[in-house]
């Protein structure tokens, strides 16, 4: 038997001010996609934007449904969407951000789901996904990667 680890890097920025230019604009587009969330259940608007290797930005929001389960996170909705509008660009960053029901930025940290999704479109396109994700106090952190975020995600020749 072995002890194994995985060591798992990750900066943080100490304000929107700090991120380099793209970043921050890709981080500013999902904060203006917290306004297009639709969650009449949970009051909690999600916006992500996606960056892809040509500069083009997708955004999207959190879909909810009165059959919870049929809504979606903001991840996914705006990754599926750049993958049907541009199936090949790769995507090389997402920013991610929450705003709560009082209209405060807070934290959201991608779901179990929205990493798997994420990871399969890191080997698709063949390059690491850089995260941006809004944290408490306006900080950013900043993931290389999607398998810092799932580390053992699935994966089969199917
Ligand atoms: N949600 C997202 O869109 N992304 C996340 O990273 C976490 C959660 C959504 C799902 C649901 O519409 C609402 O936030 C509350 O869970």
């Amino acid at each position: 038997m072995q002890n194994r680890q995985i060591i798992i890097d990750y900066y943080e920025y100490e304000s929107l001010a700090e991120l380099p230019a793209e970043a921050r604009g890709l981080m500013e587009k999902a904060i203006a996609a917290t306004a297009t969330a639709y969650a009449p259940y949970s009051h909690f608007h999600v916006g992500a934007a996606v960056l892809l290797a040509d500069g083009t930005v997708v955004t999207g929001s959190n879909q909810e449904n009165i059959a919870y389960p049929s809504g979606l996170c903001a991840e996914r909705t705006a990754l599926f969407s750049a993958s049907a509008q541009y199936p090949d660009k790769a995507v090389t960053a997402l920013a991610v951000v929450g705003r709560d029901a009082a209209g405060q930025l807070v934290e959201a940290s991608p779901c179990g789901a929205c990493r798997q999704v994420l990871s399969e479109y890191e080997t698709r396109y063949g390059s690491p996904i850089t995260v941006f994700l809004y944290m408490k106090e306006g900080r950013i952190r900043r993931v290389e990667g999607a398998n810092s975020l799932l580390p053992f995600s699935f994966n089969a020749d199917l």
